[in-house]
């Protein structure tokens, strides 16, 4: 498989960075997960936007104007022959330099390579357990950042104890998963956290928006509680990798009756039309 950066496609064995990048230094740059669906790209515009709002937030400057990011995603695609479910993973760092906190004077790495991901079938199907965490990130959730220690903190806990995702909460509010976002369902109504700075405005969330206004369920942008999240009729997240996924229990203990409810489950069904 090919490795696409700044430098032209490059043999993924070949490729290698100096021991001063700004990313393996100070975590300096910001990445983007892209679902791929029978070799097509799903929900690209928003990556692609998306990447453009995070560089602009740490001041970084993308090496490629977005036509250019499209065309080089394209041609991704066709040099390793995509043509099942895959994801693309796209990292943009502050470069190679001597190691000093003040930004250098020199170009960004750029790179982004293609690998298959089948689809969560089994998972879909049946839900997922979480657990619940503090939030402890900081004020700008909304930059994809590569600095993911918080992030990857609260999912190795979670895997510890066996669940799949961390609903992460500050103070009484839930914000979003550690790699997800994540939804309730109440009185037939869903309710999600707003775009504010302390999420990720995610690709899916947002298509999540369009789905459910066709389906005619309300969907409400406001904070809920740990309180609301025992007590909720259902609950899901949404990610590029985990598509629309039931929970089923969360701290240990079942969300009702312990099965995917039927909300969750016309966006599941409504998601995967979309993404046909
Ligand atoms: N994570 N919230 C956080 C903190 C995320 O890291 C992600 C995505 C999402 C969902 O965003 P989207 O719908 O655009 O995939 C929400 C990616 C998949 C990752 O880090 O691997």
């Amino acid at each position: 498989r090919k490795i696409l950066t700044q430098h032209g496609f490059v043999d993924k064995d070949l490729l290698t960075y100096p021991y001063e990048e700004r990313g393996l230094q100070f975590g300096d740059g910001i990445y983007e997960v892209i679902r791929i669906y029978h070799g097509d790209y799903y929900l690209l515009t928003e990556h692609v936007e998306r990447l453009f709002r995070s560089a602009a937030a740490i001041k970084l400057t993308v090496p490629y104007n977005k036509e250019q990011v499209y065309h080089k995603l394209a041609e991704l695609l066709e040099i390793n022959d995509v043509k099942g479910d895959a994801k693309v993973y796209l990292q943009i760092t502050r470069g190679s330099a001597a190691r000093d906190h003040v930004f250098p004077d020199t170009e960004p790495n750029f790179y982004a390579y293609v690998q298959d991901l089948p689809r969560p079938l089994t998972e879909l199907k049946n839900g997922v357990s979480v657990i619940t965490q503090e939030d402890e990130r900081w004020q700008n959730c909304y930059i994809k950042s590569l600095n993911l220690l918080p992030n990857i903190l609260a999912k190795q806990e979670a895997k510890e104890q066996n669940c799949f995702e961390a609903i992460l909460h500050r103070k009484e509010k839930v914000t979003e998963c550690s790699s997800s976002n994540v939804y309730i369902v109440k009185d037939g109504k869903i309710y999600t956290h707003p775009e504010t700075n302390n999420i990720l405005h995610g690709c899916v969330r947002s298509k999540v928006k369009t789905l459910a206004q066709n389906l005619n369920i309300p969907l409400i942008e406001e904070a809920f509680t740990l309180e609301d999240l025992q007590t909720a009729d259902e609950v899901f997240l949404t990610s590029s990798n985990a598509e629309v996924m039931p929970i089923i229990s969360i701290d240990h203990k079942q969300v009702q009756d312990g099965k995917p409810g039927t909300k969750t489950i016309s966006l599941q069904k409504a998601y995967e039309q979309d993404a046909k």
